[in-house]
């Protein structure tokens, strides 16, 4: 389906919607100016290793290294605002209240920032911070490590047993958040129509809620400058960007939030 008549078709699909899931990725933020993950170039992981800077063992093998790379992220986060993207979705949940189900994979605040505050964070929470052992006091009635006490430092760690403070995401080869994926499953089941927005499909279980809601019978459509990995997952492909197709295909003037 070329893009003019996806984007139409596309229109009235969400117009007639009663549930809507949207799975978003690193695209969705990147004209916000966070860099994606696989774009040539520009990608985080063609400029950096995954394997030294998103993974348990990379921290622990150099955990001053790890926290400083994240600890410009989160200035780069900081500094970003949510784009006309985010904030079409965010004016659409305060227009349609109850049919707009997020599930990002993006660890930045962004479509928090733009009013999509129950967004389901599948890898995590860059600005969080969560301490890299668990605690062997915690639940025996004597204090934990010190949460708020933490000795300053790159990265901050327990004054008294020494266990470091992390980054609250998901690195590779980590569980997903409790409850998340399951919360994201039954969205993609019990949607009318999913959209895609900003992501190659290269990391799963996220890259399988695409045909999970085909499977269920969600009209799917996938906005991306680029082929991705779940393409084939797709009714319709717009090939486009987050910020310049989201307002057209929601219907809604961001203004109009
Ligand atoms: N609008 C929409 N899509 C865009 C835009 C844009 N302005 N710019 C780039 N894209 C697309 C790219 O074409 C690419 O398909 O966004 C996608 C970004 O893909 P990745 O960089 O692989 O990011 P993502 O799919 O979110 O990665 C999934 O991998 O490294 C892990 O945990 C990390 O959550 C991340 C996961």
């Amino acid at each position: 389906m070329v893009d003019e008549e996806a984007g139409v078709v596309l229109r009235a699909r969400i117009a007639a919607a009663q549930r809507i899931c949207v799975l978003t990725g690193a695209g969705m933020s990147a004209e916000s100016g966070i860099p994606t993950f696989r774009d040539a170039l520009t990608g985080l992981w063609s400029r950096f290793d995954p394997a030294q800077l998103a993974s348990e063992e990379g921290y622990r093998a150099d955990p001053q290294r790890v926290w400083d790379w994240y600890a410009e992220r989160r200035e780069g986060v900081r500094a970003a605002e949510p784009n006309a993207g985010h904030l079409a979705l965010g004016a659409f949940a305060r227009q349609r209240p109850g049919v707009l189900s997020i599930v990002t994979q993006n660890v930045d605040d962004l479509h928090q920032r733009a009013g999509n505050a129950d967004a389901i964070r599948l890898h995590g929470d860059i600005l969080a911070d969560r301490w890299l052992e668990r605690c062997p006091e915690r639940g025996t009635g004597r204090e934990a490590c010190a949460t708020g006490g933490a000795e300053p430092g790159r990265p901050p760690r327990c004054t008294r047993c020494g266990n470091l403070v992390r980054p609250g995401v998901v690195w590779f080869g980590e569980m997903l958040p409790p409850g998340a994926m399951e919360a994201a499953e039954r969205a993609a089941a019990a949607c009318d129509v999913m959209l895609v927005v900003g992501t190659s499909g290269a990391v799963w279980p996220a890259a399988g809620l695409a045909g999970a809601a085909r499977r269920a019978g969600a009209f799917v459509a996938i906005v991306n400058p680029h082929p991705s990995d779940i393409d084939g997952e797709a009714h319709a492909v717009l090939r486009g960007t987050a910020a310049g197709v989201l307002p057209r295909i929601l219907g809604v003037g961001v203004e109009g939030g």
